[in-house]
Order: C-alpha cells, then sequence, then structure tokens
C-alpha cells in the first residue's frame, strides 16, 4: 500500500485543536493509501492515544531515555504507540552522522524512519546507508503551488531506480496541491506523498484528502 502523510506541521490553525482538525479527517478511506499525520511534539502523546496507527512524529532525536533536555527520544515513542517518524525535514536540517546513526537505531528497534533528502546526492546517501523510507522533498517548492512531480520527474524517476537498487522506498512531497499531482507521482514510482498545506491550508480538509487520496 501507499503511504499519504499529511505533515501537520506547527501551522497556527492547527496549534488550536490538533485532536480536532485530525478528527474530522480520520475516517477518511482510501483503498490505494496509508493515511497518517505526522504531529507537532507537544501532542504527540495525546493524538497517539486518540488516533492509534494513524501518528508519525515530525522529528526525533538520536540519545535514549535521560538527562537529554528538549529530546524526543526513539523510545518514548515507540511506548505511546507511535512506528515512526520524519528526520531531516528542511525544515529540521541535522548532521549527516547523526542521521546515519538514528537509521542504525530504527532498524535494531524497527521503527519506521522517514528519511528526508533534499537532492540525488542525499538520496543516494541515505539509502546506501540502510534508510528504508526516504522522502524527496527540494525545499524551493515547499509551501507553493508547483508540485515534485510536476517540476522534477527526472529527479524522482533517478531516485526511485536508486532507492530500488537498495531496497528502500520513495516518497515525495512539496507543492502536492491536486490529484493529477498524486497520481503523476505514483507513475513515476513514488511510493507515497508527503504533503502539509495541500491539506492543512485547504478550506475544505476533508474534501482535498478525499480527493488527494482517489476515495
Ligand atoms: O513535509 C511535507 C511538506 O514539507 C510539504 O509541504 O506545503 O508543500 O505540501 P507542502
Amino acid at each position: 500500500m501507499f503511504q499519504f502523510i499529511t505533515n501537520l506541521k506547527v501551522y497556527d490553525n492547527i496549534m488550536k485543536d490538533p485532536a480536532r482538525f485530525i478528527s474530522n479527517l480520520s475516517n477518511v478511506k482510501s483503498d490505494k493509501f496509508q493515511i497518517s499525520f505526522a504531529v507537532p511534539a507537544i501532542n504527540l502523546e495525546k493524538l497517539a492515544g486518540l488516533f492509534p496507527g494513524k501518528i508519525k512524529a515530525q522529528h526525533v532525536d538520536l540519545n535514549p531515555l535521560g538527562p537529554y533536555t528538549g529530546s524526543i527520544p526513539m523510545e518514548s515513542l515507540i511506548a505511546y504507540g507511535i512506528n515512526g517518524s520524519l528526520l531531516n525535514h528542511s525544515e529540521k536540517r541535522i548532521q549527516s552522522e547523526i542521521i546515519k546513526d538514528t537509521i542504525k537505531k530504527a532498524e535494531t528497534l524497527k521503527f519506521d524512519l522517514i528519511v528526508c533528502c533534499e537532492n540525488i546526492k542525499e538520496i543516494k546517501l541515505y539509502s546506501s546507508i540502510g534508510a528504508r523510507t526516504i522522502a524527496y522533498e527540494p525545499p524551493e517548492l515547499i509551501g507553493g503551488n508547483i508540485s515534485v512531480s510536476s517540476a522534477k520527474p527526472e529527479i524522482i524517476r533517478e531516485g526511485v531506480k536508486i532507492c530500488e537498487k537498495e531496497g528502500s522506498s520513495l516518497l515525495v512531497g512539496a507543492g502536492v496541491k491536486t490529484r493529477e499531482d498524486v497520481e503523476l507521482s505514483i507513475r513515476l514510482g513514488a511510493q507515497g506523498i508527503l504533503i502539509a498545506s495541500g491539506i492543512t491550508k485547504a478550506s475544505d480538509p476533508r474534501s482535498a484528502l478525499n480527493s488527494l487520496t482517489l476515495s
């Protein structure tokens, strides 16, 4: 099944009542996509309890439980029933060495890490060291109306080939607003979609999600 991850970021309209926002979308069903939500760190525990199996983190830290102020340990996410997280999003970039060690840790803990990459070089690097899921998001398209699938089809194709060779999956995101953007991404070989403003800023987020997940 393909993945469809809505990244709620920390948009003002979301932070007012994230549970209500997800609740409005939580019974949208899709035969094609597994629908989930990457939610703000301060809401993780509550939302994981309310929407089991649908919640991902937007970031996870490498350090374990202990004296690590401000951290989001993978161990805590797992304890809350959260099975995955984005890592290295363009809005939360981290050092390569930390990414490498977090990939290893995720493999050991069977945690679904989605390593965000801005270009082919990063896709090559992180898939070759064992990232199971890569998300390609060209930073200049994030939040806009030109989609990754229409602006960067050749990079998606190349990324898909690299990931297939390494046994990884490629998700794509940035600027996805229409059903055509989603269909083209899938035709190009992507295994899923990462989206934010196309849902969070839609006048009717529920019908946007319905239409984009081809329900
Ligand atoms: O993580 C998804 C996000 O960065 C894409 O944002 O608003 O272009 O769908 P947007």
